[in-house]
């Protein structure tokens, strides 16, 4: 077991989750309507209101000796003077320094590379102008108003995250699609709606040596020198975000059409570096800089701040405490904004590739729950779906609320109805409703006796459900930036604490190294294939009944699309 699994730290906060138990936070609020002043943090243009989690200020002084325990501050320090924190792949983990707009410096193994930072991000801005002013144009003239992002995980969720996110501000006329997986109906459904002559593809890949992409990427080209264009036109229509220049020549794509980034930028915390120009050219180059500043600002508050008063900090503690200590399984993410649609799947990967691991970054074993199982959807939605289970399952989800108060675009009265859903929902999950207030309920609406005690159970509600609200003035460049920083600095802080490594990703080798060994055994369509033997009786079983199916197939369907 991990040293902090064992610590007396820990041991003090399962005191205090046994002591709490029986007490419900509903009548902690009765005691003391203050705890919302006490339990709410603002920075960055965010407000956080962490007082619905079942906590009391023993239980965060305990929280706060846990995260001295485990050295978060002195973490934190080694992450932005660029040590090799990502212990595991020897590398740093400086994201922050491409949104640093200060005069400070990063150094790398004694390399100041905020001088690359500046020297790239020129470049881009650079590329946007001359895109959006029509000195850039495809290869008849045409101007390239339309751009396919090529790339997977962190080279795709993040961008398209922010593109849905930042959707009012898009450059009229300006359209922007994102292909990902390797299932060729994605490009092709996207191809459909394509002019090659009007189309910049990015090909997205740190390492452009991920299959997803380069399939696509190959089968992009394919399609592109099959309706129009040639070989010395590809120059015009594709261009490449990666750290490896060897592999973008390898594919085609000239160097002098390459944006850089680099090994101290992991894949999904990449959207801040030239893998964001997906969102520079469909909202702006102004934007995308805002949106830097943003999570900059949270960079700031991040490193200054006291931990008892620094908002990363203590959401990474009150998650720890309600997964740990309480139990919760899961945590959903829940925008209270339709353009934040995205947001759900990209802290997906951001926080369960980070932190979904039980190695300690000292090779034992964690001994202690890690990361929760993520998931969202966009509130009214999620409401009608599983918010059932968030209020009467037997396990206890955490959640984060998310909302702005005042819309993108206001319509009345959807945002007031919105917001007054957003509300209740924290409420409800946090009082629940007792048995005598349920019958009461049914009395009142003039139910028989027998109808009450029979009802009366299913419409019990717990409460004691933890949640966070976040609050935004308005979702803006500015706001976004922060909302992601505050998750990438909570998730660094929880990784600490737990004694992992929050910046690998070996979890992800296993299945890419059997998927290569499987491929040469399936058939293409019509292709007759001897039975599968190399594997366990399910995976063998399961290749030969496709096999049957594509090998017959061929005649009833035909490699098109219908
Ligand atoms: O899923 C594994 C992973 O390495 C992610 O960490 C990364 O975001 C994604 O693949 C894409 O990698 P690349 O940008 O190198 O194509």
């Amino acid at each position: 077991m991990s040293e902090i699994a064992s610590s007396q730290e820990w041991k003090a906060l399962e005191e205090s989750a046994a002591e709490l138990e029986g007490v419900s936070v509903r009548s902690l609020f009765d005691e003391d309507p203050a705890r919302f002043g006490r339990y709410s943090i603002e920075a960055a243009g965010l407000f956080l209101d962490f007082s619905k989690n079942k906590i009391t200020d023993d239980v965060l002084a305990r929280l706060l000796a846990l995260s001295k325990k485990a050295d978060v501050e002195g973490a934190r320090k080694r992450m932005f003077a660029g040590e090799p924190v990502n212990v595991t792949e020897a590398r740093a983990v400086l994201h922050p320094a491409l949104r640093d707009f200060a005069a400070r410096t990063y150094h790398v193994g004694g390399e100041d590379v905020s001088r690359l930072v500046r020297a790239e991000r020129d470049a881009l801005a650079a590329f946007c102008a001359s895109v959006h002013s029509g000195e850039c144009r495809g290869y008849s003239g045409k101007p390239l108003d339309t751009i396919v992002n090529i790339g997977i995980g962190g080279s795709d969720l993040g961008p398209q995250m922010v593109v849905e996110a930042l959707r009012p501000y898009w450059i009229d006329g300006r359209h922007a699609y994102f292909v990902s997986n390797i299932d060729g109906q994605h490009l092709a459904d996207t191809l459909e709606k394509l002019d090659p002559e009007r189309t910049l593809f990015i090909i997205a890949s740190k390492t452009f040596t991920t299959d997803e992409t380069l399939t696509n990427a190959m089968s992009a080209k394919s399609w592109f020198l099959a309706n129009g264009g040639s070989e010395a036109a590809i120059a015009k229509h594709f261009v490449a975000l990666s750290t490896n220049e060897r592999a973008v020549t390898a594919f085609g794509i000239d160097p002098r059409n390459m944006f850089r980034f680099w090994d101290w930028v992991g894949g999904r915390y990449s959207l801040w570096s030239s893998i964001g120009l997906s969102i520079a050219l469909q909202t702006g180059f102004d934007h995308f800089e805002r949106l830097l500043r943003g999570a900059h600002a949270m960079d700031e508050h991040f490193r200054a701040a006291p931990l008892r008063e620094n908002m990363p900090v203590m959401l990474a503690l009150t998650g720890v405490w309600n997964r740990n200590f309480l139990g919760a399984a899961a945590h959903a993410i829940l925008p209270y904004d339709q353009h934040l649609h995205r947001l759900p799947a990209y802290l997906q990967q951001a926080d369960m590739e980070s932190n979904g691991k039980r190695t300690g970054v000292d090779g034992a074993p964690v001994g202690a729950a890690t990361g929760p199982v993520i998931f969202g959807e966009p509130g009214t939605n999620g409401q009608h779906a599983f918010y059932q289970l968030l209020h009467q399952g037997t396990d206890l989800i955490s959640a984060d609320f998310i909302a702005p108060a005042v819309s993108q675009s206001e319509m009345a009265p959807h945002h007031e109805k919105l917001l007054a859903n957003f509300l209740a929902q924290t409420e409800a999950l946090m009082r629940g409703r007792t048995e005598k207030e349920a019958s009461d309920e049914l009395a009142r609406e003039g139910r028989p006796e027998a109808e009450i005690s029979r009802l009366a159970p299913h419409k019990v509600f717990p409460g004691d459900r933890p949640s966070n609200s976040i609050l935004m003035e308005k979702l803006t460049p500015e706001t976004l930036g922060a909302l992601i920083a505050l998750y990438e600095h909570k998730i660094f802080c929880q990784g600490v604490i737990w004694g992992i490594n929050s910046f690998d990703q070996w979890g992800v080798e296993l299945g890419k190294a059997l998927a290569k060994s499987i491929l040469p055994e399936l058939a293409s369509l019509g292709e007759e294939k001897p039975p599968a033997t190399a594997h366990d009786a399910s995976t063998n079983g399961l290749i030969n009944r496709i096999n049957a199916a594509r090998s017959g197939a061929a005649g009833k369907h035909s490699a098109g699309r219908k």
